[in-house]
């Protein structure tokens, strides 16, 4: 008996041994899996950031360069990476800063964080545990802490991840370069999903456009001052005291008559919102929701109440798959009044009253289906994950046929597949508008390619100088949005006088032309995972010079843009052609170069994308020194899923000098079931000008020049 008491504790030693031992296997050839030896599956698993299934493959080659240790740091569970100094890191998500970012510390702890004024703006709307390495050679690597609990990233001595936590899991991603990185983090974590092509469009906000009258005049503003736009958007004033899927009675008294009216006018809506839910007995929203037990609640198990807009609201716990359910059932109604698009804000949850802004740690989140009941803690950086997931299949069930939009402040790590973002409060001052390009991009290079910052500034109104300068880059962020707050002065673009009217219809004008391109762009996303505004440095990994680049930045592949105020510039090697557009005055407008050996599809000058068509392209041709140049078209209806039955096309242009002056182009369609009658002429871009073709139905095109 005794004999067997011993070998059954020596058993169960060695099992718990091998069960704690540190493991580390690949899921991929170039994707390892580190648990560390306490490894808590219950308090961190399911993942919500990572979609992909990670088998145990094979071991891990002894070589494998990126190898965490799991220590204790401050007495929390937390990961080491020690790095080569000369390693540049990325990624980290939206928080401000420089592009490249060693030496920062970064608190993911999803925070209202109005002007970015707390914690000197290292904690703000979304967390992404998310590291980029960039080598001197060239080669990356990705450092995924798969966790959502309150963490720190330090990047002073290599990569340290702090989590608030039990120990938690670590992904890391081996490549040749930093874009199959964010290929494979794509694969990860998923992608966007096809927007529709209307959200490419440039949008029109304010807190708030009141009362309905006043959002038609700006519809029709903008029809008569011929500045293309696509989307108005109503924020929190349109509500009936801040409740809800409600409207005020008399600022809008019909909402489906307005959305008529701005539809006739080629414009979509969106609308707000917030997770909150005005605890009011009388009314429906916060009656179904008490009665289907759907709060959030406190450590105590009641429901807990914290101060919003409304005043005291309660909480959706997105945790429980019946709320997701009854919160997704809420749009129904709502959706079929016409509206077009979600704006969910506040979602960090903010909460005026509570501690540090938002709900204490210790609420409780009950979960269902694959989520374990757990504290505020662990699920406070997905509440925003969650409501949009909820939110967009409530928006999905009602409108099958079309593809859902929502916007989102905030979010975490692989939140793209659910909803675009903007990088909330920011002010009008030249910082905010200069850091918007660094805090873009690395927010792009954190799995978020649908984003930029509210153009002109949130808070504070902009001198017309300022706004000139903001529209004139903001035409090319992916998210192209004015927006101010409600304490700001007029800040739509005839605002500041004719110059800046001119400046902005210019700039807006050339977002517009460019839409063929862009729209590819946003097909490249939504398919492999690659941003859609990337940094500088991406058009040649080797050269060093350019990691810290972040006044200009890449739009896709072929497209360089530089914002008039850029000084010191650092640029990528090749033959860079400007892009003379037709329009003549370019004092405020971004400098938007073309790569040698790109083709990139322009357009004509349409006043929102209802007007989008391409039957008309401009190939825009840099050749590089052989005379060859390459570039792709991705069409579809830019609405509906036909695009998932092969009611799209891809087109592949060519071009090639067949002789000292003259280029031959062709283009073929190698991809989908769409076919289209097009004209194309091509658009040589060389010095400082564009010397164009003959329009043709052709597939072979030629200009002698
Ligand atoms: C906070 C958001 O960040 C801002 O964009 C919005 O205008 C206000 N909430 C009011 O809804």
């Amino acid at each position: 008996m005794k004999k067997f008491t011993l070998l059954y504790i020596l058993a169960l030693t060695a099992c718990l041994q091998t069960a704690f031992a540190q493991s580390a296997s690949l899921a991929e050839p170039d994707i390892a899996v580190f648990y560390p030896k306490d490894f808590d599956s219950i308090h961190t698993l399911p993942s919500l950031a990572v979609l992909k299934e990670l088998p145990k493959r094979d071991s891990l080659p002894a070589a494998w360069k990126v190898k965490p240790q799991f220590i204790q740091m401050d007495g929390k569970n937390s990961v080491h990476f020690d790095l080569n100094p000369e390693t540049d890191l990325y990624g980290t998500g939206e928080v401000i800063g420089d592009l490249r970012r060693n030496g920062s510390d970064v608190t993911l702890w999803n925070t209202d964080n109005y002007e970015y004024a707390k914690f000197e703006g290292k904690q703000l709307y979304q967390a992404h545990p998310w590291v980029l390495g960039v080598r001197a050679d060239g080669s990356a690597f990705g450092i995924l802490a798969d966790n959502s609990w309150r963490q720190e990233i330090r990047l002073e001595n290599g990569v340290d991840i702090i989590s608030e936590g039990p120990s938690f899991r670590v992904i890391v991603i081996e490549k040749e370069t930093p874009q199959e990185v964010m290929v494979a983090l794509g694969e990860l974590t998923g992608t966007m999903a096809m927007p529709p092509i209307w959200a490419l469009g440039y949008q029109q906000s304010r807190y708030s456009y009141f009362p309905d009258t006043n959002v038609q005049e700006l519809a029709d503003e903008f029809r008569a001052r011929k500045i293309p736009a696509d989307v108005i958007w109503m924020d929190i004033d349109y509500m009936d005291g801040f409740r809800v899927f409600t409207f005020d009675p008399e600022g809008f008294p019909d909402p489906k008559g307005l959305n008529d009216y701005l539809h006739a006018r080629d414009f979509k809506s969106v609308f707000m919102i917030d997770p909150g839910v005005k605890q009011d007995s009388l009314y429906s929203v916060y009656q179904q929701g008490s009665a289907g037990n759907h709060w959030v609640l406190d450590a105590a198990g009641n429901e807990y109440n914290g101060e919003v807009w409304p005043g005291q609201v309660a909480f959706p716990d997105y945790t429980r798959p019946e709320t997701q359910k009854w919160w997704a059932s809420l749009y129904k109604d709502f959706m079929n009044l016409g509206i077009d698009g979600v704006w969910n804000d506040m979602n960090e949850p903010a909460v005026f009253d509570g501690p540090g802004g938002s709900m204490p740690d210790n609420n409780i989140h009950r979960g269902g289906g694959d989520l374990p009941r757990d504290v505020h803690l662990r699920y406070h950086n997905v509440y925003g994950l969650l409501m949009v997931r909820s939110s967009r299949e409530g928006i999905m069930a009602v409108n099958p046929e079309k593809r859902p939009f929502v916007l989102s402040r905030a979010n975490y790590i692989g939140g793209q597949r659910y909803a675009a973002t903007w990088t909330g409060d920011n002010s009008a001052t030249w910082d905010n508008l200069k850091m918007s390009i660094p805090m873009s991009i690395n927010l792009s290079l954190s799995g978020q390619p649908f984003n930029g910052p509210d153009i002109g500034g949130f808070t504070k109104s902009p001198s017309a100088d300022l706004f000139g300068n903001w529209i004139a880059l903001g035409a090319y962020y992916p998210f192209s949005r004015n927006h101010t707050s409600n304490e700001t002065e007029d800040q739509e673009p005839w605002a500041f006088g004719e110059e800046i009217e001119n400046v902005s219809r210019t700039a807006i004008n050339r977002r517009y032309r460019l839409m063929p391109y862009l729209y590819t762009l946003f097909h490249e996303a939504a398919t492999t995972g690659m941003p859609i505004m990337r940094p500088t440095f991406f058009a040649d990994i080797q050269d060093e010079n350019l990691r810290e680049e972040q006044q200009s930045f890449l739009l896709g592949e072929n497209l360089l843009v530089i914002p008039r105020w850029a000084e010191g510039l650092k640029m990528p090697e090749g033959d860079w052609q400007d892009i003379a557009f037709e329009e003549t005055d370019d004092t405020y407008q971004a400098i938007v170069k073309l790569r040698d050996g790109a083709i990139v599809p322009m357009g004509p000058v349409i006043q929102s994308t209802e007007d989008y068509s391409t039957k008309k392209l401009t190939l825009l041709i840099n050749p590089d020194k052989s005379g060859n140049a390459f570039g792709s078209l991705y069409d579809d209806a830019g609405e509906g899923f036909g695009y998932q039955d092969g009611d799209y096309a891809i087109l592949d242009f060519s071009a090639f000098k067949t002789a000292e002056n003259t280029l031959k182009v062709s283009v073929k369609q190698t991809e989908g079931t769409r076919k289209t009658a097009r004209e194309f002429r091509i658009g040589l871009v060389k010095d400082n000008q564009i010397i164009y073709s003959d329009w043709s139905s052709q597939n072979e095109l030629t200009l002698t020049f």
